[in-house]
């Protein structure tokens, strides 16, 4: 053999051997690391638009797409039995192309729901029939898509009794089970939840909330989850006063509910703070992302996580908490701050009970 082919094939093999030893060559992806702890899905909200960098991370570190708002009933059904689906196809559509689960969000809720629902002025028998034919509608329309359904969302106040909407003032408590009644017939394939927030730190609610989860089977109806939405502060905030639970907190309550022998989720995360953000504010965020990753991994029938969104650049949070933001994993520029190590080490390392 000529020398110049033997010193090739030498760099030729040592090239081959060093790509599986050099693990920084391997990017990180939150949920395969997430399954390989035997647990199902990392899921993000998703809004289609025009960003490239959205489908590029979707695709490596999510398998679950929360549509944000095209499911939502003043999107697929602004007027009395006139249905629109476009907005919801398109997520149907974006999710086959990127292998991605759909949690579909939400079929009863007393927000973004048109006016001539809440101020229909109908009798109990006709609104539980609107209920039935938006469901039947809505949940068959998507029913080969959707692995789970929010079926009912934030029917609880502060204090762990239910809140007022023209659903809960007409037809009663029962609109809950009648409503995953309805879903369990139109959406057999999906496993149903009752979504709801700040479940993860006010015991009063967690403790309505396990009052819901009784009251449905009560009636001899299925519900396979409660979704706690996670809408966290990583510091005290003007909106979230001390608010900022610790991994025991966050634990007790995901096992609230998980005790009844459902399984439990984080829905919607994010984790804000006041802006701007600084470096020592950056770490203490990372902190809490990580507590979140670790309260799931140690709860059992805690299946998956999902977070409110991708990069800071397009979060909520400021447009509604005017001195808050910075919540997410990703900063505007679609950089990854610490706190998607924070969360991806809280993955990897969290210990289950
Ligand atoms: C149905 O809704 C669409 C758009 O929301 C509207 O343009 C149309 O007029 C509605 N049709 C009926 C029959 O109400
Ligand atoms: C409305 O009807 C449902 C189903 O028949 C029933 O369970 C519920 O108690 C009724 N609510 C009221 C306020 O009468």
């Amino acid at each position: 053999m000529h020398l110049s082919t033997i010193v090739a094939s030498l760099a030729l093999a040592s090239s081959v051997l060093a790509v599986p030893t050099n693990s920084k060559t391997k990017e990180p992806s939150l949920y395969k690391a997430y399954r390989d702890r035997g647990r199902d899905f990392i899921g993000t909200a998703l809004t289609i638009r025009d960003e490239p960098a959205e489908p590029e991370i979707i695709d490596q570190d999510f398998n679950s797409v929360t549509p944000e708002n095209a499911m939502k009933w003043e999107s697929t059904e602004p007027s009395r039995n006139n249905f629109t689906f476009a907005g919801g196809d398109a997520v149907v559509t974006f999710a086959k192309k990127y292998d991605q689960q759909i949690h579909c969000h939400t079929l009863v809720w007393h927000s973004q729901l048109p006016n001539w629902v809440s101020s229909g002025g109908f009798d109990n028998q006709t609104l539980i029939s609107i209920m039935e034919n938006h469901i039947k509608n809505v949940a068959g329309r998507w029913k080969a898509a959707c692995t789970r359904w929010d079926v009912v969302n934030e029917a609880l106040n502060e204090d762990g009794t239910y809140r007022k909407s023209v659903f809960l003032d007409t037809i009663g408590e029962a609109y809950i089970p009648i409503a995953f009644r309805l879903a369990a017939k139109y959406a057999k394939g999906s496993k149903l939840y009752y979504n709801d927030y700040n479940l993860e730190y006010n015991g009063a609610k967690t403790e309505g909330a396990k009052k819901i989860v009784k009251l449905i089977k009560s009636y001899g109806v299925r519900i396979d989850g409660v979704g706690y939405q996670a809408h966290l502060a990583s510091e005290s905030t003007p909106t979230a006063p001390g608010a900022v639970p610790d991994q025991a907190t966050l634990e007790a309550a995901l096992k609230a509910t998980a005790n009844e022998g459902v399984d439990v989720v984080y829905t919607e995360i994010d984790v804000r703070m006041n802006t701007p953000a600084t470096p020592e504010k950056l770490k203490v965020q990372a902190d809490a992302w990580e507590r979140i990753a670790r309260s799931c991994i140690a709860v059992k029938r805690c299946v998956g996580m999902t977070v409110w969104g991708i990069s800071d650049k397009y979060s909520w949070i400021p447009g509604v908490f005017a001195t808050e933001g910075a919540a997410l994993l990703w900063d505007e520029n679609y950089q990854k701050k610490p706190a998607y190590n924070g969360f991806l080490k809280g993955i990897k390392e969290g210990k289950k009970n």
